[in-house]
């Protein structure tokens, strides 16, 4: 048996409220326990989305009634909320800006709004952004000039890396996560999944893109799934949303890149664990960790996992290690790879 500190995921989608045919906080955080996770960072793109005070009240309420696993709540920046963001800094895990198109409606693309959000966020809180080349040259000019740590999302293109690595370099402060898709799957993957099902922000990459992740680990500080569920009859209809559910398939696939030697353990850990703490200003969750069967080889079949999205693009991909228990907080809440834990026993971290 391997024991591991209990996992944590800096991005993840929840759903609730607006969308829990896809997802809700219970089916989303057994998800997360189920995977090996004990804390999970929710993106704002909710409906309605989080971006007030009244808004992140509700997604507040709705996740502690819901949650089975700790969590924190991201706050969206919008055009005209860069003042009240900012004075709700202190309940939240950060503030993401979306520059790219992604699900939902919280994308900005006046600089005006970028700049102002980059000068006004209290520093002790993270920036997140998603963007995705050019935009992000452009972030991370905008957060050094600003003398502000920037966190990009789901980076996922040899371009991007190289940006990252030499801001790096130059002792910029840039922070990075993967997904465990842009890592595992690339463009070539595509026919296999259908149009709708490989639809994801971002895009599937090319070979050469995902190799260079690979050759890059470390510059890469974070594994963030981007559990991002829609049903399997959203995928495959006329309008696809991009995403793909990540929660449950993540320590699986990095365990089988551990035992392959592409990662050692220790690194996985690192980005599973120590480094979105501290990226994150995470206080430790006393008496909190998870056993691995790490042995045990398994295929990924979505018909056994907790999230209501009820697919994975991973069906069928062959994995290591098995969830058998989880202690959070002194209680075992994962037990013979059963979720126990209730609903509303998670707490905000930033509550
Ligand atoms: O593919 C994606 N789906 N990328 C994102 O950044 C958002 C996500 C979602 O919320 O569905
Ligand atoms: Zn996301």
């Amino acid at each position: 048996m391997l024991t591991l500190p209990g996992l944590i995921d800096p991005h993840v989608h929840m759903r609730e409220p607006g969308a829990t045919h896809k997802e809700d906080w219970a089916s989303g955080t057994a998800a997360a326990l189920a995977g090996g996770f004990t804390l999970v960072l929710a993106m704002p793109n909710t409906h309605p989305p989080v971006v007030d005070a009244r808004s992140l009240a509700a997604a507040q309420a709705a996740a502690m009634a819901g949650a089975r696993c700790d969590f924190g709540l991201y706050l969206g920046g919008t055009v005209d909320n860069v003042k009240q963001a900012a004075g709700l800094a202190g309940r939240t895990a950060g503030l993401k800006l979306y520059l790219d198109q992604t699900y939902g409606p919280l994308r900005l693309d006046e600089l005006t709004a970028i700049a102002a959000h980059l000068a006004h966020w209290p520093p002790a809180r993270p920036i997140v952004a998603h963007a995705e080349g050019r935009s992000l040259a452009m972030v991370m000019a905008l957060a050094h000039l600003h003398r502000r740590r920037l966190h990009v999302a789901h980076l996922s293109r040899a371009d991007e890396i190289a940006l990252v690595r030499l801001a790096k370099q130059r002792g910029w402060r840039v922070t990075c996560e993967v997904t465990p898709h842009h890592l595992f799957l690339c463009e070539e993957d595509l026919p296999a999944l259908g149009p709708g099902r490989g639809e994801v922000r971002p895009r599937l990459a090319s070979r050469a893109d995902q190799q260079a992740l690979w050759k890059n680990l470390e510059v890469i500080d974070c594994f963030a799934s981007d559990h991002a569920p829609h049903t399997l009859a959203e995928k495959d209809g006329p309008t696809p949303p991009p995403g793909f559910p990540g929660l449950e398939t993540a320590l699986g696939l990095l365990l089988g890149a551990v035992h392959e030697r592409r990662l050692t353990r220790t690194m996985l850990v690192e980005r599973m664990a120590s480094n979105p703490r501290r990226i994150f200003g995470l206080r430790a969750q006393p008496q909190t960790s998870l056993e691995v069967d790490e042995r045990a080889r398994w295929e990924v079949r979505a018909a056994e996992m907790h999230s209501r999205c009820a697919w994975s693009p991973f069906e069928g991909y062959p994995v290591r290690g098995r969830v058998t228990r989880v202690v959070l907080r002194g209680h075992e809440v994962v037990r013979d790879g059963e979720v126990r834990a209730a609903p509303g026993y998670g707490r905000n971290v930033f509550g």
